[in-house]
């Protein structure tokens, strides 16, 4: 595994003490120091417990459970054993009494990168793509997209594994097309933050007959299953690890944890229909796609569900409208979509042989050719958080 990418935030105040850990962490090699600025998750923080240990310790818990950091080492001049107690309570790795000796420090830093070397060796680790679908409307088809692409995805030869998130908190519906009884959803994973790795998500997903891995969204809502971008981040980052695509049923949601699934995706399929407010809010979302100034135009395609040749809006109209050619469209072929539906079968299961069917199939090729987004600096690291 390539070393430099375990990253270490230092929540140190005293100068001098922050100075003597940067000096060891770099003489160590294999770690990226974080700026005190700096957002994301880290592998290891490093904190200086100072007057107020309760509020600390909180702080230090409150992080470790969201996931923001990995793991923690703490460095106090109180060496009583109530603290030590605590520390150890939340989830302590180490904890340096002042003074302590540089060889404690490295020694302490080498048994973390063995830890670390040791987890990633156990799962074969993947870069996969993440393919988030949003509907410009509700109805226009964006489960429907979502289920049929991550189906075909899954049936073609050289792709190991596939899974499907549903997003659509309360009125997710994703079991249904499958004909699925997920055993967990979301609520499992906001409450077990601190153990999302590779083998406690396999534990939890359903699969369905064509080996798409699903993970459906809570069917009640209360402040015990809400999840946060911070909660959401490190599941997409954990699931592209185990999975060569990972894709989401985003419906039409565009809060915080959306906006966060935006920002981790590689493409985004805009699915619309050819009619005048589909398109009109098809519009809206591109033009405050460009405000936000994410995704990038070119990882945004315009997927037209329910196409049929002979409507009264062209591909070309839409086209000229949105300033955006439109990428893929899908069939109109309503029979066979309610019916499959009504079975709990995915298209290429209840009605292989139809346009629409292919339309996902040829679809599918079209996301396992298409590039991986450019990651942003910074980010790779988290892959082997
Ligand atoms: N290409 C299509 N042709 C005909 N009907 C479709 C097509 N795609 C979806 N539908 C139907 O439209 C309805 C809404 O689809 P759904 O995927 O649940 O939409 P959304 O998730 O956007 O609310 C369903 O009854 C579905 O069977
Ligand atoms: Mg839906």
């Amino acid at each position: 595994m390539p070393e430099d990418n375990l990253t270490v935030k230092l929540e140190i105040k005293s100068p001098k003490l922050k100075s003597r850990f940067e000096k060891i962490l770099r003489s160590a090699k294999g770690f990226n120091i974080q700026g005190p600025t700096s957002k994301g998750l880290s592998n290891l923080l490093i904190f200086e417990l100072g007057d107020k240990v309760d509020q600390e310790f909180q702080f230090v818990q409150d992080l470790l459970n969201i996931g923001e950091v990995g793991e923690v080492f703490f460095v106090s001049d109180h060496s009583d054993q109530a603290v030590l107690l605590q520390a150890i309570r939340i989830g302590a790795r180490e904890f340096f009494s002042l003074p302590t000796e540089d060889e404690e420090i490295k020694h302490a830093l080498k048994a973390f990168k063995e830890r670390k070397v040791k987890v990633q060796g156990t799962v074969s680790v993947k870069d996969g793509k993440i393919i988030n679908i949003i509907g410009s409307k509700g109805g226009v088809g964006t489960t429907t997209v979502a289920v049929n692409l991550a189906v075909s995805l899954a049936e073609k030869k050289n792709v190991q594994s596939v899974a499907l998130i549903d997003m659509n908190l309360l009125f997710g519906d994703i079991p249904l097309f499958l004909e699925i009884e997920p055993k967990y959803n979301w609520s499992e994973i906001t409450k077990n933050i601190s153990r999302l790795d590779d083998t406690f998500l396999k534990n939890i997903l359903s699969v369905d007959a064509s080996g798409v891995c699903v993970l459906p969204s809570p069917s009640y809502l209360s402040d015990q299953n809400l999840a946060t971008p911070a909660i959401m981040e490190r599941l997409l980052l954990v699931m592209r690890r185990m999975f060569d695509f990972v894709v989401i049923d985003g419906g039409q949601s565009l809060g915080s944890i959306s906006l966060k699934i935006l920002e981790l995706s590689d493409t985004l399929l805009l699915v619309s229909n050819l009619t005048l407010p589909c398109l009109s809010n098809t519009n809206k979302l591109l033009r405050t796609f460009h405000d936000l100034g994410f995704p990038p135009k070119e990882n945004i395609k315009l997927v037209i569900n329910r196409y049929l040749k002979k409507s009264d809006i062209s591909i070309k109209d839409a086209e000229t409208t949105l300033e955006k050619e439109i990428f893929w469209t899908i069939a109109n072929d309503y029979q066979t979509a309610v019916t499959a539906l009504n079975r709990g079968k995915a298209l290429s299961q209840f009605a292989p042989r139809e346009a629409i069917t292919n339309n996902f199939r040829k679809l599918a090729d079209q996301m396992i050719s298409e590039p991986k987004k450019q990651e942003k600096k910074g980010w790779s690291f988290l892959r082997r958080h």
